[in-house]
């Protein structure tokens, strides 16, 4: 059976108790923040390529109320994070800035108080979340922007631009949390709409939202429950080397790069230089491609490119893992599943798969056969970004 997500109510309700409990007063303020699953574009955004991604119901929601001390003070309720669940820190001033420390979680509140556009004031808060962590459905970027969000309600200078906060957002992640990520992850978080995915060019972060709200359509996430290590250090070597290649081919990033760029330059690069570049240039192609089939709704075709898109990260980019391939190749095995494919950074976390609604029950069946591990299945309708909620 496919988990049940608790609604954005639901949270709200529980952190408002536990914000009760903890501070001895109701919480006035509210936000959320969702995560999200890519539906192809992988390791495209660090390119200034495209990326497809649609927002998840399963969101992070933070409660608070602001305070006249200077101290914020947060409390999680997330389960498997590390200790300690509450955390003090101070607004920052030039002359004691925030930094990143102990217990990490913390770090992208820090992170987004610390690139906050506007003046700040304290605050004190609790998070919740139905974002599974560490799934690669970014839940370190809900938490980023459900604290944006949250933060300019305090604001008397009034909410800058969405693609302002994702780039602040952004920055919190890089400063804070030491990944260098592209923008995608911020980007939809903010940005996402019901019924919706969203085509973004992370050149000139111009989006066009493409309708999926076919009712014979799932959008069905498959957390395998693993991550691999490599993670931390995979993802920034792969970004510089996509950035080295993109300098010996003369060009500003790989997006401005074609196959006949890569093979006038060839003797440049070794086989597994080769063969990253290659997926990000056809990944790039494809995703374009993925919207303007979706947007026929052309679901056969959507779903070749995403297998496309899966075979070409685990051959040419290495970034899927044992546990990502067979969950894609059991739900191929499916009639009525258009496509799969792993989702978000790699080594572990998600698989998305596009599949007729007629097929779920039976789709989740055979893969829970098939896997060797102890997934978990997410029905995803695509649903809105980054809202305030009314107490
Ligand atoms: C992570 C990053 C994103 C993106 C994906 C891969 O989720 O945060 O910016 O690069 O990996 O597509």
């Amino acid at each position: 059976m496919a988990t049940k997500t608790a609604t954005v109510e639901e949270l709200v309700a529980q952190a408002s108790e536990v914000f009760e409990k903890q501070f001895k007063c109701k919480p006035t303020l509210a936000s959320c923040g969702p995560g999200r699953v890519n539906l192809i574009g992988e390791h495209t955004d660090y390119n200034d390529g495209f990326v497809f991604p649609m927002a998840l119901p399963q969101t992070t929601v933070m409660v608070g109320k602001p305070t006249e001390s200077g101290i914020c003070r947060v409390l999680t309720c997330a389960k498997n994070v590390e200790d300690p669940k509450y955390v003090e820190f101070s607004i920052p001033t030039p002359d004691n800035p925030l930094t990143a420390s102990k217990p990490a979680w913390a770090n992208y509140v820090k992170g987004v108080v610390a690139n906050f556009i506007g003046s700040l004031k304290s605050f004190d808060a609790v998070i919740i979340s139905s974002v599974p962590v560490g799934g690669g459905v970014s839940s370190s970027a809900a938490l980023e922007v459900a604290t944006y969000t949250f933060l300019d309600q305090l604001n008397p200078n009034g909410p800058v631009s969405l693609t302002k906060k994702a780039l602040a957002c952004q920055k919190a992640e890089h400063d804070f949390a030491n990944m260098p990520c592209g923008i995608m992850d911020q980007f939809i978080s903010l940005m996402g709409k019901k019924g919706h995915a969203l085509l973004i060019d992370c050149r000139s972060l111009e989006s066009r939202l493409v309708p999926l709200k076919d009712p014979n359509v799932v959008v069905m996430v498959t957390n395998s429950n693993v991550r691999h290590t490599l993670t931390g250090s995979e993802y920034p070597s792969r970004r510089k080397h996509c950035e080295k290649a993109a300098e010996i081919l003369g060009k500003k990033s790989l997006r401005e790069a074609t196959m006949a760029d890569v093979e006038a330059f060839k003797d440049e690069f070794d086989e597994e230089m080769l063969r990253r570049i290659r997926h990000v240039i056809t990944e790039i192609q494809r995703t374009e491609q993925a919207a303007n089939a979706l947007e026929a709704g052309d679901y056969n075709k959507f779903g070749k490119l995403m297998v496309e898109s899966h075979n070409s990260l685990r051959d040419d980019y290495e970034v899927s893992c044992s546990e990502l391939d067979e969950l894609v190749v059991a739900a191929m095995e499916v009639e009525g599943v258009y496509g799969s494919r792993m989702t978000g950074g790699g080594f572990g976390g998600c698989t998305v798969t596009l599949l007729k609604k007629s097929a779920v029950d039976k789709a989740i069946k055979h893969i829970q056969n098939r896997y060797s591990g102890k997934e978990t299945f997410y029905i995803c309708p695509p649903s809105d970004g980054a809202r305030i909620i009314a107490l």
